[in-house]
């Protein structure tokens, strides 16, 4: 056997002790063994918290075999890094303390030379330590929207609120800044605005497969026999095929238990996405699962949450059917101004979103506890309607019990379309700001959804930067300097104007450009020239909402947060997020009119707290 002890140059041959010159140095804690031009043994011979693994982001995936006490744990897919490190990993080991950690590491690249593999960077860069820095190394990182702390991130999953606390689990890659290993990690906040995360995942792959999308419920009535007020989550397990299978918590949802019985749920083709909730009219649980490639809901009720029985299925045909149907909800809501109630049920759906890739979708109608149906627009026709008119709108899903009959909900804030090439590293995709739902009648007299932000945003308003009351925009733009951090609030009354243009740009010449269009009533968001918008050919875009107002008057609450615009219109009559990433922060917002005169009778700027 020969071995290479990379930290200090020693190999060890046949028993004999030799020095040899050594490019390895960095290596900390680790003996390093290369069997073959893609095989490496990585044993953790120090003592420390975590095993750091470099990656580098560019590079194929390496097959991670977690090897402890000479048995199979786990096997992680990880970019290790080549010819450079974008940054690192950490690998938590303190659950393995005591025993004996190998990994047994397959790369893809197939090498000529077992020297050749030996240059790779990973080798040297391996270590173990007690710390993994968190500290914020980018600069387009949102400051008041949810980030995971490192790592990709796509669905919100699984969220509910308890005893104060809003829960808000999310698909996380703890390896790596683009999508893989799928777990939940999990945040929790007592404000939906300051969130703490912990630091490893709450539910993580195992046999069946990888953690995707689901729900979490909170089982009052230990219906499930998990214990009473259990919070259960129901997911899907992803390998080969996908299944559904829970995992409980007894202590409110911080830690969670695997059921042993899982998967509660199979089916002959694809579906994911499980959402549950109890019905309190049929006293039953109820379940939406996304048939995914069938472009359909599927409803299923249960006693237990372990044994369901399929009543019906929903969207054959309906809506936008251009992709897969995934991450639905199911919901009721009061209907503004009036006694009625109707359900709202969200079928989001990737790719042939609105905008392109992915999107939210939304049908209103009326649900039994079995079936749901949808209403019909004037032409007899069931209309597809859409929550948001930003690119940057997905996986939308809402808080299972969230105090005083709120329907409070989060989506992922990007798109399928590029998510995994946007220009962060340290971590990949934020969340948009809560919002909560509400039924109004349109103009045509169909029922629609408002999405207004939460009202626990009001609270990041730290100052008022500037307010002007009663100004009047025309044709040669009036500026104005804005901070980093804010929301911006005006009405506008277009009087005679044919358009009002808003403007934010920084002093590089990058800009966004929105316009009320008063004729179409239409707002338009424009970021082809936002910043860097070369990493996809999908990102520089047009977005488009229908403004709903009557009188041609709109309300706007715009939110910047470095590399995100959300514009609230109308108290959450429409809605557009966009991400942005400008090379420098957008400093000044110019507001101008065509055609005329507008009014803007209440316009301020708050700066937002950090
Ligand atoms: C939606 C989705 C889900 C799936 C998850 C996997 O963004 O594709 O359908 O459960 O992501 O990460």
């Amino acid at each position: 056997m020969i071995r290479f002890k990379s930290g200090l140059g020693v190999v060890i041959a046949s028993g004999a002790l030799a020095l040899m010159p050594m490019q390895l140095s960095a290596t900390d804690g680790v003996e390093i063994d290369h069997l073959g031009v893609n095989n490496t043994l990585v044993r953790v011979t120090g003592e420390g918290k975590y095993l750091i693994l470099p990656v580098q982001e560019s590079n194929d995936e390496a097959a991670v075999n977690i090897i402890v006490d000479g048995k199979l744990d786990r096997t992680l897919s990880v970019r290790l890094a080549k010819s450079k490190v974008d940054y690192t990993v950490p690998l938590n080991l303190e659950r393995y303390a005591g025993k004996n950690v190998v990994l047994n590491i397959t790369t893809t690249q197939n090498r000529s030379t077992v020297r050749e593999a030996k240059e790779d960077a990973c080798w040297s860069n391996f270590a173990v330590t007690d710390t993994f820095d968190t500290t914020n190394r980018e600069k387009f990182r949102p400051a008041y929207h949810h980030t995971p702390l490192y790592g990709w991130m796509n669905d919100p999953n699984g969220m509910f609120y308890k005893d104060g606390v809003w829960h808000l689990a999310f698909q996380w890659n703890p390896y790596g800044s683009k999508w893989q290993n799928l777990s939940w990690g999990q945040s929790t906040s007592r404000d939906l605005i300051h969130w703490e995360t912990q630091p490893d995942a709450v539910i993580e792959p195992d046999g069946l497969g990888m953690i995707f999308s689901g729900s979490s419920a909170i089982d009052k009535a230990n219906s499930a026999g998990f214990g009473k007020d259990a919070v259960v989550a129901m997911y899907t397990s992803a390998a080969a095929s996908q299944i559904q299978s829970l995992a409980w918590s007894n202590d409110g949802g911080y830690t969670y238990n695997v059921y042993p019985g899982n998967p509660v749920l199979t089916l002959e083709s694809e579906a994911r996405d499980p959402n549950m909730f109890w019905n309190p009219e049929t006293k039953e649980w109820t379940l939406v699962l996304a048939h995914a490639l069938d472009h359909e809901m599927l409803i299923f009720t249960s006693p237990d949450m372990k044994e369901w029985t399929l009543q019906s299925s929903f969207g054959k045909g309906l809506g936008a059917q251009d992709g897969v149907w995934e991450c639905p909800d199911l919901f009721e809501l009061p209907v503004d101004g009036s006694d009625e109630k109707k359900w709202v049920l969200l079928c989001n759906l990737n790719p042939g979103g609105i905008f392109g890739g992915s999107a939210t979708q939304y049908f209103v109608g009326d649900f039994d506890g079995k079936t749901f149906t949808p209403d019909l627009d004037a032409d007899g026709k069931v209309p597809t309607k859409w929550l948001d008119y930003g690119k940057d709108h997905y996986a939308t899903v809402s808080f299972s019990d969230a105090p005083d009959g709120r329907r409070t909900v989060i989506g992922w804030m990007s798109n399928w379309q590029y998510a995994p090439e946007v220009p962060t590293m340290q971590y990949r995709s934020a969340n948009t700001l809560p919002r909560e739902m509400g039924l109004f009648r349109g103009d045509d007299g169909q029922l629609y959804v408002s999405s207004t932000p939460s009202p626990e945003l009001e609270a990041l308003r730290s100052k008022v930067f500037k307010s002007v009351g009663n100004m009047s925009a025309g044709s040669k733009p009036k500026k104005y300097a804005i901070p980093e951090l804010c929301e911006i609030l005006m009405t506008i009354d277009p009087a005679k104007a044919h358009s009002v243009s808003l403007e934010l740009s920084n002093a590089l010449g990058e800009h966004v450009d929105m316009v009320y269009d008063v004729k179409s009533g239409t707002l338009s968001f424009d970021r082809r020239h936002s910043g860097i918008v070369d990493f996809s050919q999908d990102f520089p875009a047009v977005t488009y909402a229908p403004v709903h107002s009557s009188d041609g008057k709109i309300s706007l609450r715009i939110f910047i947060d470095r590399s995100s615009i959300e514009v609230f219109g109308d108290n959450g009559r429409f809605v557009m997020t966009n991400l942005v990433f400008p090379n420098a922060p957008y400093s000044t917002l110019d507001i101008k009119a065509d055609g005329g005169n507008a009014k803007i009778p209440d316009f301020r700027i708050y700066t937002i707290n950090d």
